[in-house]
């Protein structure tokens, strides 16, 4: 039997194409450490995004590969996320730490933005990564009852604010610290630099994704938000309706003119799914979310249907990811977060961070 070459393998690797990347996994930089000693292969599988069931798959099929080279006689492949920061708005530095933060917003309120929200967070930390959601809701903070905590958080120095934690991901929200009816009186500068504080001055650690739930709208405040936040990418959430669809086009454009590219949109409650039955039907006029996915040439990171259950599970601190894992709207929240982290794997790296070292000396 011929000898196994790392050539061989590396050859055998590159005909393992990742379908939602459209190119294989060694051009793709997914591959690292590969050596071949008599027959035995080791290589890393560590794609930039975290081990959703899709990338699974695909290093799966890159055992596969290398098992059916001539001479292979064992595999040992090792995968591991290797989740890279990538670019934020020119003249905007992402915080230390935390490496991709991304807008979940809407054009108007009520679309469900909350939920698609904290269902992603918690998705993708299902996906085994380091996740942070921050509730920039000002007017309606919603994000400590979906995930049922409450309270103040604490500080360990005076300075720094602890973020909060429920089922792996952490938490921050203007709800924490105001009681309900004070938001409303607030004017927009203030609102901005509290939220820029709460940004600032949490000590997310160590995050892969930080989700920031926005005020709905795109008004002064959020255009100023997006302006100022870190943002890797924004994802705007719509109902089918023809007007809602509307407001989502001024929701990317307002991201558009501030350099902010829209990773994909998420159609919410798309159509109805019958509690007693699982019938589906269309609720809406059907089709608006591919078509403004075509339109403006984003993905349609998924539809999710209006189903009762969601509601009842966001309402009781336990959304569906979490409370129902198994379900088929798990599924397609999940399949959202996982289509996300491919936006976002597609974009480039950060480079600011690529040299800590080197600082400019001030006498
Ligand atoms: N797919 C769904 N099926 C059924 N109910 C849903 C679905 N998505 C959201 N809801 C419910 O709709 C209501 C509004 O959702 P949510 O609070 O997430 O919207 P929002 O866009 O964040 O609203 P706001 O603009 O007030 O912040 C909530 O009661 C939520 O539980
Ligand atoms: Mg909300």
């Amino acid at each position: 039997m011929a000898e196994a070459t790392e050539e061989a393998v590396r050859e055998a690797l590159a005909g393992v194409e990742d379908p939602d990347f459209g190119a294989d996994v060694v051009t793709l930089g997914f591959i690292h450490d590969l050596s071949v000693n008599n027959g035995q292969v080791r290589f890393t599988f560590g794609p930039d995004t975290p081990l959703c069931p899709s990338r699974e798959a695909v290093a799966e099929r890159c055992r596969e590969a290398a098992t059916g080279v001539d001479g292979v006689t064992e595999v040992e492949m090792h995968a591991e996320a290797r989740i890279q920061a990538h670019q934020v708005q020119q003249g905007v530095q992402l915080m230390e730490g935390v490496k991709n933060v991304v807008a979940v917003a809407s054009g108007k309120g009520g679309v469900g933005k909350s939920t698609v929200a904290v269902n992603l967070a918690l998705g993708l930390a299902r996906c085994g990564a380091e996740v942070g959601i921050l509730d920039a809701d000002i007017y309606g903070p919603s994000i400590p009852r979906m995930l049922g905590i409450s309270g103040k958080p604490s500080s360990q120095d005076g300075k720094t604010l602890e973020p909060k934690e429920a089922f792996g991901v952490r938490a921050m929200s203007i709800g924490f610290l105001i009681d309900e009816e004070t938001p409303m009186v607030w004017r927009g500068p203030m609102v901005i630099q509290a939220l820029e504080q709460l940004l600032g001055d949490t000590n997310w650690g160590e995050l892969d994704y930080l989700i920031v739930d926005m005020p709905p709208g795109t008004g002064d405040t959020q255009l100023t938000l997006s302006q100022k936040v870190p943002l890797t990418g924004s994802v705007v959430v719509s109902t089918p309706q023809e007007i809602a669809l509307l407001d989502a086009r001024r929701g990317y454009q307002m991201f558009q003119k501030v350099g902010v590219p829209t990773l994909g949109i998420v159609e919410n409650m798309a159509h109805f799914i019958c509690p007693e039955c699982g019938h589906e039907t269309g609720v809406f006029s059907e089709g608006g979310g591919e078509k403004f996915a075509a339109d403006y040439d984003v993905p349609l990171l998924g539809s999710i249907p209006l189903d009762p259950s969601i509601r009842e599970q966001s309402d009781s601190g336990h959304p569906t990811v979490v409370a129902d894992p198994d379900s088929r709207q798990a599924e397609t929240y999940l399949a959202v977060a996982s289509a996300m982290t491919v936006e976002i794997a597609k974009r480039g790296q950060d480079q600011s961070q690529q040299f800590p070292n080197i600082s400019i000396q001030a006498d």
